[in-house]
């Protein structure tokens, strides 16, 4: 879709969706409606389904002395040459050089702690997503680490947050040069999080370049259960990526951090979309599996790209756990839609398939190119003693009653000051929200277009869509909604342990880094 039928579709909402003295009036939409633009590669795409899976190396933990009793890591972020394209070699930014970045295993209630260095030209900040973490080490966009050898006054040379349209400088922001050790205390339940970079205005460049990986929490209830364990426990994370001809990544803007404004152009505003599509960093990859049940936490680290996933030939994906860790119950999908940053923690039983059979996975929503994500070929039977049980986790619904407020949050296009909530523009000083520490809270987040609304710190519990009861992917413990145009969620969650400054915000990051974000204060 173009910019300029994109813009006839927000005058046609403009006017319907709208806060007013009665609440909000939610206007009816039909069909799907595009969720970014194109931006095609120059170069030859190969045949889907040659490479093999890969899966990211596990980082060892090691100790440091200042942190007894914890978990330490050391990660370098930089820029490294890798093959995705067969025959074809791409500068990606990585953790440690890779992407995705190597994969985290913390224990539930034992601190990680994660010194990350910067040896790329440009800031960064990281962030964990997901994380229960106290705000010092929670990634807020300004909190950047300036490039190791920068000099002692980088902060006053960086272009000043005053020279973005409708932003203030930032004079909480805590900058550091070289590295900072991000502090995890971990007290939060086994779930599937993700670590990426949330530099102010440039975390789709960032994170398109190659800056995610996963962050899995680990707890006995969920070591005690029968489900998939070890090699048949694989993280998948799926995202779309463009090449130019000579195998780089192609994005609308170089990234200069020396340009003011940040790095995408209006036209691909809606979001970007890119032609290849990635799991684990690999082109449509093949896995090859046993005739047995693995479990799947499929993250959806895309920019802009939402994604139907279904089987081919159709088989259940049966979901265990959501954003925040196991569901309470299996849910049994024919389809997962997934929207950019949900993860769904699936279960698929290749038992039910005969050696030598091939399943596709299969994009809904794709054409082309696109519609395909990953296959998996079954090699060999193998006896297998895994298990779904019926009862996962224990799921104490959090009461609506005992709600202390109730917020409204407007997603929208507003033209020229770009996507806004409540109408503002991201302002990293003036909150939003101020919540009370430990308060309970509903937010409802109204929506013109396909936003998938993020909250930092909280997990949240979705009550219901448009005023009905949520839906089969709304399931469990979640810190990020997928909402359709002109939709609206109410969410409960309750704000506990951390007093300070957050963001929320959406997680096409193409509409992040156009300012689709906002401060919520916790005191
Ligand atoms: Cu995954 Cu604020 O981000
Ligand atoms: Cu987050
Ligand atoms: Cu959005």
């Amino acid at each position: 879709m173009n910019t300029v039928s994109r813009r006839k579709m927000f005058g046609l909402l403009g006017g319907a969706v709208a806060i007013g003295a009665a609440g909000i009036t939610i206007p009816s939409m039909a069909g799907e409606v595009e969720i970014g633009r194109l931006l095609p590669s120059r170069v030859r795409l190969p045949a889907p389904f040659g490479v093999r899976l890969p899966v990211p190396p596990v980082l060892r933990p090691g100790t440091h002395p200042r942190y007894p009793g914890a978990d330490y890591y050391e990660i370098t972020q930089r820029a490294a040459h890798r093959e995705i394209l067969p025959g074809l070699r791409t500068e990606i930014w990585g953790y440690n050089g890779i992407f995705p970045g190597p994969t985290i295993v913390s224990t539930r209630d034992r601190t990680t702690v994660v010194r990350q260095t910067n040896a790329l030209p440009v800031p960064t900040v990281t962030h964990l997503h997901g994380g229960h973490t106290p705000p010092e080490s929670d990634g807020f966009p300004t909190d950047l680490v300036f490039p190791q050898g920068s000099p002692p006054d980088i902060a006053q040379r960086m272009p000043r947050m005053a020279d973005m349209p409708g932003m203030g400088p930032d004079p909480q922001a805590r900058t550091t040069i070289g590295s900072r050790d991000y502090v995890f205390p971990m007290h939060q339940r086994a779930a599937t999080l993700w670590y990426h970079d949330h530099r102010m205005g440039f975390t789709a460049p960032d994170v398109w370049r190659g800056l995610a990986g996963f962050h899995l929490i680990r707890d006995r209830e969920e070591d005690a259960l029968p489900l998939p364990k070890g090699d048949k426990d694989i993280p998948l994370m799926i995202t779309d990526r463009s090449f130019a001809a000579d195998g780089s990544f192609r994005y609308p803007a170089l990234d200069p951090s020396l340009l003011r404004t940040p790095g995408v152009p209006g036209e691909y505003m809606a979001g970007v979309l890119g032609d290849v599509i990635l799991v684990n960093g690999a082109p449509w990859p093949v896995a090859e599996v046993s005739a047995s049940r693995y479990r799947f936490r499929i993250l959806n680290a895309s920019n802009a790209r939402r994604y139907r996933l279904t089987l081919d030939p159709p088989g259940a994906l049966t979901q265990i756990g959501s954003d925040g860790g196991l569901l309470e119950r299996p849910v049994h999908h024919e389809r997962l839609d997934i929207a950019p940053a949900e993860r769904f923690d699936v279960v698929i039983d290749f038992g039910r398939y005969r050696v030598g059979q091939e399943i596709t996975v299969r994009n809904e929503l794709g054409d082309g190119s696109t519609a395909v994500v990953l296959r998996f070929r079954v090699t060999h039977r193998e006896s297998d003693d895994t298990a779904i049980p019926e009862r996962l986790a224990g799921f104490g619904p959090i009461p609506a009653h005992e709600a202390t407020a109730t917020r409204d949050f407007l997603f929208q296009d507003s033209g020229s000051a770009g996507w806004t909530i409540n109408g503002l523009p991201f302002d990293p000083v003036r909150p939003v929200a101020t919540v009370g520490l430990d308060a309970t809270e509903i937010w409802r987040f109204t929506t013109d277009f396909h936003h998938s609304v993020h909250v930092h710190l909280v997990q949240f519990q979705v009550l219901s869509r448009n005023g009905r009861a949520p839906e089969p992917y709304d399931a469990g413990w979640k810190d990020t909604v997928d909402l359709r145009p002109a939709e609206q969620a109410a969410v409960i969650a309750r704000f506990t342990d951390y007093p300070g400054r957050y963001v929320m915000h959406c997680h096409n990051l193409e509409h992040e880094d156009m300012s689709m974000m906002a401060t919520i204060a916790v005191r």
